[in-house]
């Protein structure tokens, strides 16, 4: 095939923060496409822990290397978005059942706003497939460890925000 287009592949969410489990989810996508677009959706209706450009800044100093990882920030249609930027695939993560059913819809409803778009659905590593941003957030406040379920950069912020709060027990 000559001069393939470079396949870009959207992949959205709230990433409040990020966690292994996205990561997961992005390093799988770099197998497949040439360029994964992390897209933060911002959305002033849901309460968020991180600002958009704490979670902008995390994930672009997550990814600071690797130059197949792109960072940014939509509203409105993710249809619209997607053709915008010139991608042709989004991506999700498939973590268990209870995804299904909102996934699927998600998707037919993308795919009749759009066709040229596929949605693509990815798995995790088993030791993620229990992990949430919102669990992540959880278990952080309540002064639990979250050591290796997400990026360092993130546990660092997470410590700036509850500085009281130690990663182990609290007596
Ligand atoms: N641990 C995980 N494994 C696989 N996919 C995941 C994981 N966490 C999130 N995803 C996927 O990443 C995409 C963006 O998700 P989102 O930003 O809502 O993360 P979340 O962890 O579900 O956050 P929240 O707890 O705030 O709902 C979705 O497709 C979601 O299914
Ligand atoms: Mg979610």
């Amino acid at each position: 095939m000559k001069g393939r287009q470079r396949t870009l592949a959207v992949y959205p969410g709230s990433f409040d923060p990020i966690t292994n489990g996205h990561t997961d989810i992005i390093e799988r996508g770099l197998k497949v496409f040439d360029e994964v677009l992390v897209a933060i959706l911002v959305n002033p209706e849901k309460q968020s822990l991180f600002t958009i450009d704490e979670r902008l800044a995390t994930i672009r100093s997550a990814y600071r290397r690797n130059k197949r990882v792109r960072v940014d920030t939509f509203s409105g249609l993710l249809a619209d978005y997607s053709v915008r930027v010139g991608a042709t695939v989004i991506v999700r993560g498939l973590r268990a059942v209870s995804d299904f059913e909102y996934e699927f819809q998600m998707a037919l409803m993308n795919r009749r706003l759009d066709k040229r778009i596929e949605t693509v659905f990815m798995m995790p590593a088993e030791r993620y497939s229990y992990l949430s941003s919102r669990l992540v957030k959880e278990v952080f406040q309540l002064g639990g460890d979250v050591g290796g379920l997400v990026p360092a950069v993130v546990e660092r912020r997470l410590r700036a925000k509850y500085p009281r709060r130690p990663t182990g027990r609290q007596r």
